[in-house]
Protein backbone atom coordinates (compact mmCIF):
# COMPACT_ATOMS: atom_id res chain seq x y z
CA UNK A 1 0.00 0.00 0.00
CA UNK A 2 1.24 3.48 -0.91
CA UNK A 3 0.89 6.61 1.71
CA UNK A 4 2.10 10.20 1.40
CA UNK A 5 2.73 12.55 4.44
CA UNK A 6 4.42 16.27 3.93
CA UNK A 7 7.28 17.38 5.75
CA UNK A 8 9.92 20.50 5.05
CA UNK A 9 13.37 20.51 3.67
CA UNK A 10 15.95 23.30 4.91
CA UNK A 11 18.27 24.63 2.10
CA UNK A 12 20.32 27.01 3.12
CA UNK A 13 18.19 29.35 5.59
CA UNK A 14 15.16 29.08 3.00
CA UNK A 15 12.59 25.83 3.61
CA UNK A 16 11.04 23.30 0.77
CA UNK A 17 8.03 21.44 1.14
CA UNK A 18 9.06 17.66 0.73
CA UNK A 19 6.08 14.89 0.37
CA UNK A 20 7.02 11.92 1.63
CA UNK A 21 5.78 8.63 -0.05
CA UNK A 22 6.01 5.47 1.51
CA UNK A 23 5.30 2.31 -0.12
CA UNK A 24 5.04 -1.43 1.47
CA UNK A 25 5.43 -4.54 -0.84
CA UNK A 26 5.44 -8.03 0.23
CA UNK A 27 9.14 -9.66 -0.77
CA UNK A 28 11.98 -9.43 1.55
CA UNK A 29 12.34 -7.22 4.60
CA UNK A 30 13.58 -4.41 3.66
CA UNK A 31 14.09 -0.76 4.47
CA UNK A 32 15.26 1.59 1.74
CA UNK A 33 14.83 5.61 1.81
CA UNK A 34 15.64 7.25 -1.70
CA UNK A 35 15.84 10.86 -3.10
CA UNK A 36 18.86 12.26 -2.52
CA UNK A 37 18.49 11.56 1.24
CA UNK A 38 22.10 11.97 2.64
CA UNK A 39 23.97 9.52 4.84
CA UNK A 40 23.07 11.26 7.86
CA UNK A 41 19.21 10.93 7.38
CA UNK A 42 19.51 7.07 6.95
CA UNK A 43 20.08 6.64 10.99
CA UNK A 44 16.40 7.75 10.46
CA UNK A 45 15.77 4.08 9.55
CA UNK A 46 16.79 3.04 13.10
CA UNK A 47 15.25 6.17 15.11
CA UNK A 48 12.12 4.99 13.36
CA UNK A 49 11.97 1.43 13.51
CA UNK A 50 13.12 1.64 16.99
CA UNK A 51 9.86 4.14 17.89
CA UNK A 52 7.42 2.67 16.46
CA UNK A 53 8.28 -0.65 18.09
CA UNK A 54 8.05 1.31 21.85
CA UNK A 55 4.60 3.47 21.36
CA UNK A 56 3.25 -0.16 20.49
CA UNK A 57 3.11 -0.54 17.10
CA UNK A 58 4.92 -2.97 14.64
CA UNK A 59 7.44 -2.36 12.18
CA UNK A 60 6.33 -4.16 9.18
CA UNK A 61 8.68 -6.61 8.09
CA UNK A 62 8.50 -6.44 4.78
CA UNK A 63 9.86 -4.36 1.61
CA UNK A 64 9.23 -0.65 2.74
CA UNK A 65 10.44 1.68 -0.05
CA UNK A 66 10.56 5.57 1.48
CA UNK A 67 10.68 8.47 -1.25
CA UNK A 68 11.68 11.79 -0.63
CA UNK A 69 10.30 14.09 -3.30
CA UNK A 70 11.44 16.59 -4.78
CA UNK A 71 14.50 13.79 -5.38
CA UNK A 72 16.87 16.62 -6.60
CA UNK A 73 17.05 18.43 -3.17
CA UNK A 74 19.60 16.89 -0.78
CA UNK A 75 17.57 16.08 2.15
CA UNK A 76 19.57 16.53 5.62
CA UNK A 77 18.67 16.44 9.19
CA UNK A 78 16.55 14.14 11.67
CA UNK A 79 13.45 16.46 11.48
CA UNK A 80 12.20 14.00 8.79
CA UNK A 81 11.75 11.47 11.14
CA UNK A 82 8.14 11.69 12.72
CA UNK A 83 6.50 11.80 8.38
CA UNK A 84 8.49 8.89 7.84
CA UNK A 85 7.23 7.34 10.81
CA UNK A 86 3.20 8.04 10.07
CA UNK A 87 3.89 7.19 6.51
CA UNK A 88 4.69 3.80 7.50
CA UNK A 89 1.89 3.39 9.81
CA UNK A 90 -0.33 4.40 7.10
CA UNK A 91 0.85 2.81 4.59
CA UNK A 92 0.86 -0.42 6.60
CA UNK A 93 -2.52 -0.07 7.98
CA UNK A 94 -1.94 0.42 11.31
CA UNK A 95 -3.55 3.62 11.80
CA UNK A 96 -6.38 5.80 9.72
CA UNK A 97 -6.34 9.14 9.12
CA UNK A 98 -9.26 11.12 7.72
CA UNK A 99 -7.32 14.04 6.47
CA UNK A 100 -3.42 14.04 6.04
CA UNK A 101 -3.59 16.77 2.83
CA UNK A 102 -2.27 20.02 4.48
CA UNK A 103 -0.05 18.68 7.44
CA UNK A 104 3.11 18.86 7.52
CA UNK A 105 5.30 17.38 10.14
CA UNK A 106 8.80 17.69 11.85
CA UNK A 107 10.10 16.33 14.47
CA UNK A 108 12.90 14.14 15.77
CA UNK A 109 11.58 10.57 17.09
CA UNK A 110 13.59 9.48 20.58
CA UNK A 111 14.09 5.46 20.96
CA UNK A 112 10.79 5.41 22.57
CA UNK A 113 8.32 8.00 21.06
CA UNK A 114 9.00 11.02 22.01
CA UNK A 115 9.39 14.10 20.03
CA UNK A 116 12.64 16.06 20.00
CA UNK A 117 13.83 20.16 19.26
CA UNK A 118 15.17 19.91 15.53
CA UNK A 119 16.41 22.70 13.94
CA UNK A 120 15.51 24.98 11.09
CA UNK A 121 11.17 25.32 12.50
CA UNK A 122 11.48 29.48 12.11
CA UNK A 123 12.29 29.07 8.34
CA UNK A 124 10.13 25.81 7.71
CA UNK A 125 6.95 27.84 9.54
CA UNK A 126 8.00 31.02 7.34
CA UNK A 127 7.71 28.63 4.17
CA UNK A 128 4.32 27.49 4.83
CA UNK A 129 3.05 31.09 5.51
CA UNK A 130 4.06 31.75 2.17
CA UNK A 131 2.46 28.51 0.41
CA UNK A 132 -0.83 30.15 0.72
CA UNK A 133 -2.90 27.06 1.81
CA UNK A 134 -4.40 26.22 4.92
CA UNK A 135 -1.40 24.28 6.18
CA UNK A 136 -1.11 22.90 9.49
CA UNK A 137 2.40 22.40 11.07
CA UNK A 138 3.15 19.68 13.64
CA UNK A 139 6.22 20.61 15.73
CA UNK A 140 8.13 18.85 18.94
CA UNK A 141 6.74 20.88 21.97
CA UNK A 142 10.31 22.07 22.94
CA UNK A 143 9.91 24.11 19.48
CA UNK A 144 6.80 25.60 20.18
CA UNK A 145 7.79 29.10 21.28
CA UNK A 146 9.72 29.25 17.96
CA UNK A 147 7.05 27.97 15.89
CA UNK A 148 5.06 31.10 18.02
CA UNK A 149 6.91 33.82 16.50
CA UNK A 150 5.41 33.38 13.39
CA UNK A 151 1.39 33.53 13.87
CA UNK A 152 -0.39 33.45 10.10
CA UNK A 153 0.90 30.00 10.00
CA UNK A 154 -1.10 27.34 12.25
CA UNK A 155 0.94 25.53 14.33
CA UNK A 156 0.10 22.52 16.39
CA UNK A 157 3.14 20.96 19.90
CA UNK A 158 3.33 17.70 20.03
CA UNK A 159 5.08 15.52 22.86
CA UNK A 160 5.40 12.56 21.29
CA UNK A 161 4.60 9.83 18.31
CA UNK A 162 1.50 8.58 19.97
CA UNK A 163 0.40 12.02 20.42
CA UNK A 164 0.51 12.85 16.73
CA UNK A 165 -0.94 9.27 16.07
CA UNK A 166 -4.03 9.94 18.77
CA UNK A 167 -4.57 13.83 17.04
CA UNK A 168 -4.59 12.01 13.28
CA UNK A 169 -7.18 9.49 14.30
CA UNK A 170 -9.66 12.01 16.19
CA UNK A 171 -9.37 10.86 19.68
CA UNK A 172 -7.40 13.65 21.02
CA UNK A 173 -6.41 17.16 20.39
CA UNK A 174 -3.08 18.77 20.22
CA UNK A 175 -2.03 21.94 22.18
CA UNK A 176 -2.28 24.87 19.28
CA UNK A 177 0.98 26.73 19.56
CA UNK A 178 0.42 30.41 20.91
CA UNK A 179 1.64 33.37 19.49
CA UNK A 180 4.85 35.09 20.62
CA UNK A 181 5.50 38.48 20.59
CA UNK A 182 9.43 39.41 19.59
CA UNK A 183 8.73 42.75 22.11
CA UNK A 184 7.56 40.24 24.71
CA UNK A 185 11.56 38.84 24.65
CA UNK A 186 13.62 40.87 26.86
CA UNK A 187 17.62 40.73 27.60
CA UNK A 188 19.47 41.95 30.11
CA UNK A 189 22.89 41.45 28.91
CA UNK A 190 24.59 44.71 29.49
CA UNK A 191 27.92 44.99 26.82
CA UNK A 192 30.98 46.99 28.73
CA UNK A 193 31.19 50.14 28.42
CA UNK A 194 33.99 52.66 26.56
CA UNK A 195 34.23 54.83 29.09
CA UNK A 196 36.21 51.86 30.68
CA UNK A 197 39.03 52.25 28.14
CA UNK A 198 41.61 55.21 28.67
CA UNK A 199 43.11 57.26 25.50
CA UNK A 200 43.15 55.33 22.34
CA UNK A 201 40.40 58.37 20.95
CA UNK A 202 41.30 57.25 17.71
CA UNK A 203 40.84 53.69 17.86
CA UNK A 204 37.42 54.78 19.42
CA UNK A 205 36.52 57.15 16.60
CA UNK A 206 37.10 54.73 14.09
CA UNK A 207 34.60 51.71 15.81
CA UNK A 208 32.34 54.37 16.15
CA UNK A 209 32.40 54.76 11.70
CA UNK A 210 32.63 51.36 11.50
CA UNK A 211 29.25 50.68 13.86
CA UNK A 212 27.90 53.43 12.03
CA UNK A 213 28.21 51.85 8.35
CA UNK A 214 28.65 48.61 9.61
CA UNK A 215 32.35 48.95 7.98
CA UNK A 216 35.50 46.28 8.72
CA UNK A 217 38.43 47.54 10.73
CA UNK A 218 42.00 46.31 12.01
CA UNK A 219 43.56 47.06 15.08
CA UNK A 220 47.17 47.16 15.51
CA UNK A 221 49.32 47.10 18.14
CA UNK A 222 51.69 46.24 21.04
CA UNK A 223 50.75 44.12 23.37
CA UNK A 224 48.45 45.57 26.34
CA UNK A 225 47.17 48.46 24.37
CA UNK A 226 43.49 47.74 24.87
CA UNK A 227 42.85 46.33 21.42
CA UNK A 228 40.79 43.41 22.66
CA UNK A 229 39.11 45.94 25.25
CA UNK A 230 38.11 48.07 22.70
CA UNK A 231 36.61 45.17 20.29
CA UNK A 232 34.65 44.11 22.88
CA UNK A 233 33.21 47.19 23.42
CA UNK A 234 31.55 47.68 19.76
CA UNK A 235 28.22 46.46 20.27
CA UNK A 236 27.79 49.00 23.05
CA UNK A 237 27.87 51.60 20.29
CA UNK A 238 25.72 49.49 17.52
CA UNK A 239 21.71 50.21 17.37
CA UNK A 240 19.00 48.18 18.75
CA UNK A 241 18.18 45.16 16.49
CA UNK A 242 15.51 45.98 14.31
CA UNK A 243 12.14 43.64 13.92
CA UNK A 244 13.46 42.78 10.60
CA UNK A 245 17.04 42.07 11.76
CA UNK A 246 15.70 40.23 14.72
CA UNK A 247 13.90 37.78 12.45
CA UNK A 248 17.01 37.31 9.99
CA UNK A 249 19.69 36.66 12.45
CA UNK A 250 17.64 34.52 14.52
CA UNK A 251 16.53 32.35 11.01
CA UNK A 252 19.95 31.44 10.87
CA UNK A 253 20.41 30.86 14.91
CA UNK A 254 17.26 28.20 14.02
CA UNK A 255 19.60 26.35 11.06
CA UNK A 256 22.47 26.25 13.09
CA UNK A 257 20.15 24.46 15.91
CA UNK A 258 21.08 27.28 18.53
CA UNK A 259 18.42 28.47 19.48
CA UNK A 260 17.49 27.74 23.34
CA UNK A 261 13.86 26.09 23.51
CA UNK A 262 12.82 29.16 26.31
CA UNK A 263 13.85 31.96 25.03
CA UNK A 264 13.87 31.19 21.03
CA UNK A 265 15.07 34.47 19.59
CA UNK A 266 17.90 36.29 19.21
CA UNK A 267 17.71 39.80 19.77
CA UNK A 268 20.98 41.21 20.90
CA UNK A 269 23.45 42.48 18.02
CA UNK A 270 25.50 39.17 17.63
CA UNK A 271 29.38 39.61 18.95
CA UNK A 272 31.25 36.30 17.10
CA UNK A 273 34.75 35.85 18.35
CA UNK A 274 35.88 31.92 17.88
CA UNK A 275 39.21 31.14 18.69
CA UNK A 276 42.19 31.16 16.25
CA UNK A 277 42.47 27.48 15.95
CA UNK A 278 38.78 26.96 14.58
CA UNK A 279 38.22 25.20 12.06
CA UNK A 280 37.24 26.39 8.64
CA UNK A 281 33.83 25.12 8.59
CA UNK A 282 33.42 26.35 11.88
CA UNK A 283 34.14 29.87 10.85
CA UNK A 284 33.23 29.87 6.70
CA UNK A 285 29.97 26.80 7.10
CA UNK A 286 29.88 23.62 5.70
CA UNK A 287 30.66 20.64 7.04
CA UNK A 288 29.03 16.91 6.46
CA UNK A 289 25.63 18.34 7.78
CA UNK A 290 26.06 22.06 6.33
CA UNK A 291 25.78 24.60 9.48
CA UNK A 292 26.04 28.18 9.25
CA UNK A 293 29.77 29.53 10.16
CA UNK A 294 30.93 31.84 12.48
CA UNK A 295 30.23 34.22 9.95
CA UNK A 296 26.70 33.93 9.27
CA UNK A 297 26.40 33.56 13.02
CA UNK A 298 27.75 37.69 13.38
CA UNK A 299 24.98 38.49 10.51
CA UNK A 300 24.11 42.56 11.18
CA UNK A 301 26.39 42.13 14.26
CA UNK A 302 30.25 41.93 15.07
CA UNK A 303 32.99 39.02 14.00
CA UNK A 304 35.82 39.65 16.13
CA UNK A 305 38.99 38.01 15.05
CA UNK A 306 41.34 38.47 18.32
CA UNK A 307 45.07 37.63 16.83
CA UNK A 308 44.04 37.74 13.31
CA UNK A 309 47.85 36.82 11.88
CA UNK A 310 47.48 33.22 13.79
CA UNK A 311 44.21 32.53 12.50
CA UNK A 312 44.69 29.73 10.07
CA UNK A 313 45.51 30.47 6.02
CA UNK A 314 42.64 28.95 4.55
CA UNK A 315 40.46 30.59 7.07
CA UNK A 316 41.53 33.80 6.27
CA UNK A 317 41.70 33.64 2.74
CA UNK A 318 38.35 31.95 2.68
CA UNK A 319 37.14 35.58 4.14
CA UNK A 320 37.43 37.05 0.97
CA UNK A 321 34.56 36.04 -1.13
CA UNK A 322 32.30 36.70 1.83
CA UNK A 323 33.83 40.07 2.79
CA UNK A 324 32.83 41.36 -0.77
CA UNK A 325 29.45 39.59 -1.05
CA UNK A 326 27.75 39.60 2.28
CA UNK A 327 27.02 36.08 2.10
CA UNK A 328 28.96 32.86 1.73
CA UNK A 329 28.05 29.95 -0.70
CA UNK A 330 29.74 26.51 0.36
CA UNK A 331 29.94 23.84 -2.54
CA UNK A 332 29.33 20.39 -1.74
CA UNK A 333 29.11 16.69 -3.91
CA UNK A 334 25.85 18.03 -6.29
CA UNK A 335 24.67 20.81 -4.54
CA UNK A 336 25.37 24.52 -2.97
CA UNK A 337 24.02 26.01 -0.27
CA UNK A 338 24.04 30.28 0.40
CA UNK A 339 24.03 31.84 4.21
CA UNK A 340 24.11 35.52 4.94
CA UNK A 341 27.26 37.17 6.20
CA UNK A 342 26.60 40.53 6.55
CA UNK A 343 28.81 41.72 9.33
CA UNK A 344 31.56 44.22 11.02
CA UNK A 345 34.61 42.35 11.05
CA UNK A 346 37.08 43.80 13.58
CA UNK A 347 40.42 42.23 13.59
CA UNK A 348 43.40 42.50 15.96
CA UNK A 349 46.96 41.66 15.67
CA UNK A 350 50.38 42.57 16.92
CA UNK A 351 52.57 44.23 14.49
CA UNK A 352 55.38 41.37 14.68
CA UNK A 353 56.19 38.21 16.84
CA UNK A 354 57.67 40.27 19.97
CA UNK A 355 55.05 42.85 19.18
CA UNK A 356 56.78 46.04 19.91
CA UNK A 357 57.59 46.77 16.03
CA UNK A 358 56.70 50.64 15.08
CA UNK A 359 56.43 51.32 19.40
CA UNK A 360 58.11 53.34 21.32
CA UNK A 361 59.79 49.75 23.01
CA UNK A 362 62.78 48.25 21.47
CA UNK A 363 61.14 45.29 18.58
CA UNK A 364 63.48 42.03 18.80
CA UNK A 365 62.18 41.25 15.77
CA UNK A 366 64.34 40.35 12.10
CA UNK A 367 62.83 42.02 9.48
CA UNK A 368 62.20 38.89 7.47
CA UNK A 369 60.18 37.27 10.87
CA UNK A 370 58.07 40.62 10.60
CA UNK A 371 57.65 40.32 6.96
CA UNK A 372 56.43 36.70 7.28
CA UNK A 373 54.12 38.08 10.12
CA UNK A 374 52.33 40.29 8.60
CA UNK A 375 52.02 38.53 5.52
CA UNK A 376 49.95 36.49 6.47
CA UNK A 377 47.46 39.06 6.09
CA UNK A 378 47.51 38.94 2.47
CA UNK A 379 46.87 42.23 0.20
CA UNK A 380 43.14 40.98 -1.23
CA UNK A 381 42.16 40.33 2.46
CA UNK A 382 44.14 43.52 3.55
CA UNK A 383 42.64 45.80 0.86
CA UNK A 384 38.90 44.68 2.47
CA UNK A 385 39.73 46.12 6.21
CA UNK A 386 38.62 49.39 5.62
CA UNK A 387 39.69 50.93 8.67
CA UNK A 388 43.48 49.89 9.81
CA UNK A 389 44.00 51.89 13.42
CA UNK A 390 46.74 52.01 15.47
CA UNK A 391 46.25 51.29 18.80
CA UNK A 392 49.67 52.61 20.85
CA UNK A 393 50.55 51.84 24.14
CA UNK A 394 48.83 53.84 27.26
CA UNK A 395 51.02 55.80 28.95
CA UNK A 396 50.74 55.99 32.91
CA UNK A 397 49.05 59.04 33.05
CA UNK A 398 46.56 58.08 30.86
CA UNK A 399 45.88 55.50 33.20
CA UNK A 400 45.98 57.13 36.44
CA UNK A 401 43.59 60.59 35.13
CA UNK A 402 40.62 60.88 36.69
CA UNK A 403 38.96 62.58 33.59
CA UNK A 404 36.52 60.52 32.18
CA UNK A 405 36.75 59.41 28.40
CA UNK A 406 33.92 58.92 25.58
CA UNK A 407 31.53 56.82 26.92
CA UNK A 408 29.41 54.33 25.21
CA UNK A 409 25.86 56.52 25.40
CA UNK A 410 27.53 59.47 23.64
CA UNK A 411 29.49 57.66 20.86
CA UNK A 412 26.68 55.66 19.63
CA UNK A 413 23.74 59.20 20.08
CA UNK A 414 26.00 59.69 16.49
CA UNK A 415 26.26 56.14 15.91
CA UNK A 416 21.78 56.21 15.41
CA UNK A 417 21.70 59.63 13.86
CA UNK A 418 24.10 58.53 10.83
CA UNK A 419 21.66 55.40 10.54
CA UNK A 420 18.68 57.29 10.50
CA UNK A 421 20.21 59.08 7.10
CA UNK A 422 21.49 56.28 5.89
CA UNK A 423 17.65 54.48 5.72
CA UNK A 424 16.59 57.32 4.47
CA UNK A 425 19.00 57.45 1.62
CA UNK A 426 18.71 53.59 1.20
CA UNK A 427 14.71 53.41 1.43
CA UNK A 428 13.66 52.42 -2.87
CA UNK A 429 17.03 50.30 -2.03
CA UNK A 430 16.80 46.54 -0.88
CA UNK A 431 20.46 47.31 1.52
CA UNK A 432 20.51 50.00 4.33
CA UNK A 433 24.07 50.64 4.59
CA UNK A 434 26.87 52.35 2.81
CA UNK A 435 29.69 49.47 3.42
CA UNK A 436 26.49 47.72 1.27
CA UNK A 437 26.59 49.67 -1.68
CA UNK A 438 27.42 47.98 -4.93
CA UNK A 439 29.96 50.16 -7.45
CA UNK A 440 27.11 52.14 -8.94
CA UNK A 441 25.74 53.12 -6.17
CA UNK A 442 28.75 54.37 -4.50
CA UNK A 443 28.72 56.06 -8.16
CA UNK A 444 26.02 58.29 -7.41
CA UNK A 445 25.85 58.66 -3.43
CA UNK A 446 29.60 59.21 -3.38
CA UNK A 447 30.35 62.13 -5.06
CA UNK A 448 33.14 64.51 -4.45
CA UNK A 449 34.27 67.90 -5.24
CA UNK A 450 36.89 69.24 -7.47
CA UNK A 451 39.67 68.99 -4.49
CA UNK A 452 38.74 65.87 -2.92
CA UNK A 453 38.74 63.93 -6.35
CA UNK A 454 42.22 65.84 -6.49
CA UNK A 455 43.33 64.51 -3.40
CA UNK A 456 41.95 61.15 -4.01
CA UNK A 457 43.55 60.47 -7.62
CA UNK A 458 46.89 62.11 -5.85
CA UNK A 459 46.79 58.93 -3.05
CA UNK A 460 45.27 56.39 -5.77
CA UNK A 461 48.21 57.12 -7.62
CA UNK A 462 50.88 57.17 -4.96
CA UNK A 463 49.78 54.48 -3.23
CA UNK A 464 48.95 52.54 -6.21
CA UNK A 465 45.70 51.74 -4.85
CA UNK A 466 42.96 48.96 -6.31
CA UNK A 467 39.89 49.67 -7.43
CA UNK A 468 38.29 48.01 -4.40
CA UNK A 469 40.31 50.13 -1.63
CA UNK A 470 39.17 53.15 -3.80
CA UNK A 471 35.60 52.15 -3.25
CA UNK A 472 36.23 51.14 0.33
CA UNK A 473 37.69 54.63 0.37
CA UNK A 474 34.83 56.44 -0.80
CA UNK A 475 32.33 54.29 1.40
CA UNK A 476 33.95 55.37 4.61
CA UNK A 477 33.82 58.88 3.43
CA UNK A 478 30.10 58.50 3.42
CA UNK A 479 29.73 57.25 6.98
CA UNK A 480 32.29 59.96 8.25
CA UNK A 481 30.22 62.85 6.69
CA UNK A 482 26.97 61.14 7.91
CA UNK A 483 27.85 61.31 11.12
CA UNK A 484 28.69 64.99 10.83
CA UNK A 485 25.66 65.67 9.77
CA UNK A 486 26.92 66.37 6.16
CA UNK A 487 24.36 65.99 2.79
CA UNK A 488 27.85 66.34 1.12
CA UNK A 489 31.51 64.61 1.22
CA UNK A 490 33.30 66.83 2.28
CA UNK A 491 37.21 67.17 1.45
CA UNK A 492 37.93 66.53 5.79
CA UNK A 493 35.29 63.39 5.40
CA UNK A 494 37.47 62.07 3.13
CA UNK A 495 40.78 63.05 4.68
CA UNK A 496 39.96 60.78 7.51
CA UNK A 497 38.88 58.18 5.76
CA UNK A 498 41.71 58.09 3.36
CA UNK A 499 44.19 58.18 6.81
CA UNK A 500 42.86 54.97 7.99
CA UNK A 501 44.44 53.42 5.27
CA UNK A 502 47.79 54.52 6.17
CA UNK A 503 49.11 51.96 8.08
CA UNK A 504 49.47 49.87 5.00
CA UNK A 505 52.69 51.76 4.11
CA UNK A 506 54.07 51.94 7.69
CA UNK A 507 53.63 47.68 8.38
CA UNK A 508 53.19 46.07 4.86
CA UNK A 509 54.93 48.06 2.27
CA UNK A 510 58.01 49.68 3.65
N1 LIG B 1 43.40 52.01 27.17
C1 LIG B 1 43.23 51.32 28.30
N2 LIG B 1 42.49 51.82 29.31
C2 LIG B 1 42.29 51.09 30.44
N3 LIG B 1 42.80 49.87 30.64
C3 LIG B 1 43.55 49.32 29.70
C4 LIG B 1 43.79 50.01 28.46
N4 LIG B 1 44.56 49.22 27.68
C5 LIG B 1 44.77 48.10 28.38
N5 LIG B 1 44.17 48.13 29.59
C6 LIG B 1 44.21 47.09 30.61
O1 LIG B 1 45.07 46.06 30.14
C7 LIG B 1 44.37 44.84 29.95
C8 LIG B 1 44.84 44.19 28.65
O2 LIG B 1 44.29 44.88 27.55
P1 LIG B 1 43.91 44.12 26.21
O3 LIG B 1 43.82 42.66 26.45
O4 LIG B 1 42.74 44.76 25.63
O5 LIG B 1 45.20 44.42 25.35
P2 LIG B 1 45.55 43.95 23.87
O6 LIG B 1 45.91 45.17 23.13
O7 LIG B 1 44.46 43.13 23.36
O8 LIG B 1 46.85 43.08 24.11
P3 LIG B 1 47.42 41.82 23.27
O9 LIG B 1 48.12 42.37 22.07
O10 LIG B 1 48.40 41.21 24.22
O11 LIG B 1 46.28 40.95 22.95
C9 LIG B 1 42.93 45.21 29.95
O12 LIG B 1 42.11 44.18 30.47
C10 LIG B 1 42.88 46.44 30.83
O13 LIG B 1 42.78 46.06 32.18
MG1 LIG C 1 44.34 41.10 22.84
ZN1 LIG D 1 59.08 42.53 17.13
Amino acid sequence: MLATTNTLLINGIEAVPVKVEVDIQNGLPNFELIGLAQAALKEARERVKAALKNSGYEFPNRKIIVNLAPADLKKEGSHFDLAIALGILLASGQINAVYTENLFFAGELSLDGSLRQVPGILPMSLALMGTGKDARFIVPAANCREAGLVHETRSLAAGSLQEVIAWLEGSELLEPVSDERIEDFTDSDVAPDFAEVKGQESAKRALQVAAAGLHNVLLIGPPGGGKTMLARRMPSIMPDMTREEILETTRIYSVAGLLNAEHPLISVRPFRAPHKNASSASIIGGGRIPRPGEISLAQNGVLFLDEFTEFNRDVLEALRQPLEDKLVTIARSQATCTYPANFSLVASCNPCPCGFYGSDLECTCTPPQIQKYLGRISGPLLDRMDLHVEVPRVIFEQLRTNSSSESSASLREKVLQSREIQLNRFARHKFKLNSQMRPADVKRFCRLDEASEALLKNAFDRLKMSARAYDRILKVARTIADLDNSLDIKIQHLAEAMQYRSLDRKYWHN
